[in-house]
């Protein structure tokens, strides 16, 4: 790659708020966040050769033809590498050791679901259930967000069981004692994320709770004030939610209903 191509993928990366890449193969107990991408470039790239000494002008009589422009269609790089596929994504995670989370988790949580869904959930990362099962969603949490997907579904006319969406988390492994996952974990674990979602190509995605809405929106705002209105991840509409954890809390009845309500605004959005 030139150090052009290189700048124009980092400047892209960076335009997707992706603020950190990682190398193949690294181990990361400690991540290695490249400092500020494009404004750092140099850092990555071989040394460059001097520049030559600017020659002196010549001195013309007659102005020089206008010189023709030569119209560089930058070649930026996607952010999946071309013929993505979920099982390239999931060979790529491998036995992934990229950042802390890696030391205590038991199975990877890749995530499950119809692989060319019109809807994906996003979560936050497993818990012990999922962790110890490897599959998203499975315990307490995982069964009220199902019993709310079909429940929701059925009342509406919308003919969908929970096989029929596709279910991701930001982070894949574990946090410990379900923490919120760490910025630096979300970015590089994020990165697969966003390589599934543009695998899927859903119609929506329902992002659940702020983790989620933070790495896909990039945004501090909490859930409160996300909520009830339409927002992007590239170009797939989003609908951010309460996390059904927080629902399972028996003081938060109002944002159950809530719940209720933007579940039916995006069942109805993808499937009428
Ligand atoms: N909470 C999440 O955010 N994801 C899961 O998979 C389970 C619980």
């Amino acid at each position: 790659m030139t150090r052009e191509e290189i700048r124009q993928f980092l400047e892209f990366y960076q335009d997707l708020g992706v603020k950190t890449i990682y190398r193949r193969g690294s181990s990361l107990s400690a991540p290695e966040p490249l400092p500020e991408l494009v404004a750092d470039l140099n850092s990555l790239l071989p040394p460059m050769a001097p520049a030559p000494a600017p020659r002196p002008t010549p001195v013309r009589a007659i102005p020089p033809a206008a010189p023709i422009m030569k119209t560089t269609v930058p070649k930026l790089l996607p952010l999946a590498p071309e013929g993505d596929s979920m099982e390239a994504i999931r060979q790529d995670i491998g036995d992934c050791k990229r950042c802390r989370l890696c030391e205590a988790r038991n199975k990877i949580v890749f995530g499950s679901g119809n692989e060319g869904a019109r809807l994906v959930f996003v979560g936050e990362g497993p818990g012990a259930d999922e962790d110890a099962s490897g599959l998203p969603f499975v315990g307490r949490a995982g069964q009220l967000l199902t019993a709310m997907i079909e429940g929701t579904a059925s009342k509406e006319g919308i003919t969908i069981l929970r096989p029929d969406v596709y279910i991701a988390n930001v982070v894949k492994c574990r946090p410990p004692e379900n923490r919120a996952p760490m910025p630096d974990e979300m970015e590089i674990c994020g990165q697969f994320l966003f390589r599934q979602l543009l695998a899927i190509k859903p119609k929506a995605i329902c992002a659940l709770g702020s983790t989620a809405a933070k790495a896909l929106l990039g945004t501090k705002d909490g859930v409160t004030k996300l909520r009830g209105n339409w927002h992007k991840w590239q170009d797939i509409p989003v609908i951010v939610t309460y996390h059904p954890s927080y629902l399972l809390r028996p003081y938060n009845q109002n944002a159950k209903r809530e719940s209720w309500e933007d579940l039916k605004k995006v069942l109805h959005f993808v499937y009428d």
